[in-house]
Order: structure tokens, then sequence, then C-alpha cells
């Protein structure tokens, strides 16, 4: 069971997709430890990190994170951490159309081999760039209600919407 709930202590298994440098690895940096690295190394493989939040209705959610490589070599290792997973959080950079693209890739692939009660949230990254935006939120909000996800535009940099979206994403959990 990829959501395993006792009284009100919640335990979910996350797994971030996406291409390589859109910041998933400072996404989590900046939710379990608050800081972000402006230098962050290429993921090899996969890493984990564990957070949990206390949501209002003082529900405890632990997320137990998977935070993948985006580096196309890695791609075929992507199953073995989407497998079982309750959350899927696919990031793509607002700066970057191709980033965008890869993401529509992540979504039909988690439809086809993800859990099918998986929920799935659509992270368009790096929104402090907005100088240099090259894919409209609308986008992002379109393909999210195409396929019952949740949408949120967020800074690791300046942490904006970080916290929210690991809130929104426990406030969905069955
Ligand atoms: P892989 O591990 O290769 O899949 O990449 P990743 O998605 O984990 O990217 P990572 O978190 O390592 O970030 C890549 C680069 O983007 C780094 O230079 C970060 O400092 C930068 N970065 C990440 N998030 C943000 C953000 O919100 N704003 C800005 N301006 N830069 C960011
Ligand atoms: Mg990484």
């Amino acid at each position: 069971n990829a959501v395993s709930a006792d009284a009100k202590n919640l335990r979910v298994k996350l797994v971030l997709l996406g291409d390589s440098g859109v910041g998933k690895s400072c996404i989590v940096l900046r939710f379990v430890r608050g800081q972000f690295d402006a230098t962050s190394k290429v993921t090899v493989g996969a890493s984990f990190l564990s957070q949990t939040i206390a949501l209002q209705d003082s529900t405890t959610v632990k997320f137990e994170i998977w935070d993948t490589a985006g580096q196309e070599r890695y791609s075929a290792l992507a199953p073995l951490y989407y497998r079982g997973a309750g959350v899927a959080v696919i990031v793509y950079d607002i700066t970057s159309p191709e980033s965008f693209k890869k993401a529509q890739y992540w979504v039909k692939e988690l439809q086809k081999h993800g859990s099918p009660d998986i929920v799935m949230a659509l992270v368009g990254n790096k929104a402090d760039l907005h100088e240099k935006r090259e894919v409209p939120t609308e986008d992002g909000m379109e393909l999210a209600e195409k396929n019952s996800m949740f949408f949120i535009e967020t800074s690791a940099k300046t942490a904006d919407n970080i916290n929210e979206l690991f809130e929104e994403i426990g406030k969905r959990l069955p």
C-alpha cells in the first residue's frame, strides 16, 4: 500500500521526476533543510530524504522522498522509484520549454505505469526568473487540469511556494 495511516499520522512515498537541471534537488533541500545551493550538482541515480510536516487539522505527514536523477542516462531507473509511490511530483523549469515537454512525457509515463491512485503534482520551478520565463503559467495550469494534477509555481531559490507545495499534497492524500 502506497499510503499508510494510523490515527492521524500519514506516511507516503513521494518521487520527484523531471529534466536534469530543473531544480528537483534544490526543492528538496529547501523543503528539508531550508537551504539553497546555487552550485547544486547533478544527482547520480537517486537520493533519499524524509521530512515530516503537520497540517492545520493536526494530521502529520511523513514524506519519504526519492529525488531522482533527471539526466537521460538514468531514465531507465525511474520505474524503480515511482513504482509503489503514493505521490509523484513532476517538475519543469519555467524558463525551459524543453523541460516542459519532458514533464508532459512523465505525465504520460505515470498514467501508463504508475499506481492508479497516485497523487500527481505539476511544479513550474525557478519562478524567480520571471524575466526569462518561456513557459506561460496558463500552459502549466492547462496540462495539470487535463490530467487531474495539482499545479503550483515555486522557487527553491527564494523559497516561494515550497512549503505550500508539500502542504497541498498532504491535504490531497487519501
Ligand atoms: P538533476 O539532479 O540532474 O536531475 O537536476 P535537478 O533537477 O536536481 O537540479 P538541481 O536542483 O541540482 O538544480 C540545477 C540548477 O538550478 C542549480 O544551479 C540550482 O542552483 C538552480 N536552481 C534550482 N532551483 C532554482 C530556483 O528556484 N531558481 C533559480 N534561479 N535557480 C534554481
Ligand atoms: Mg538532482
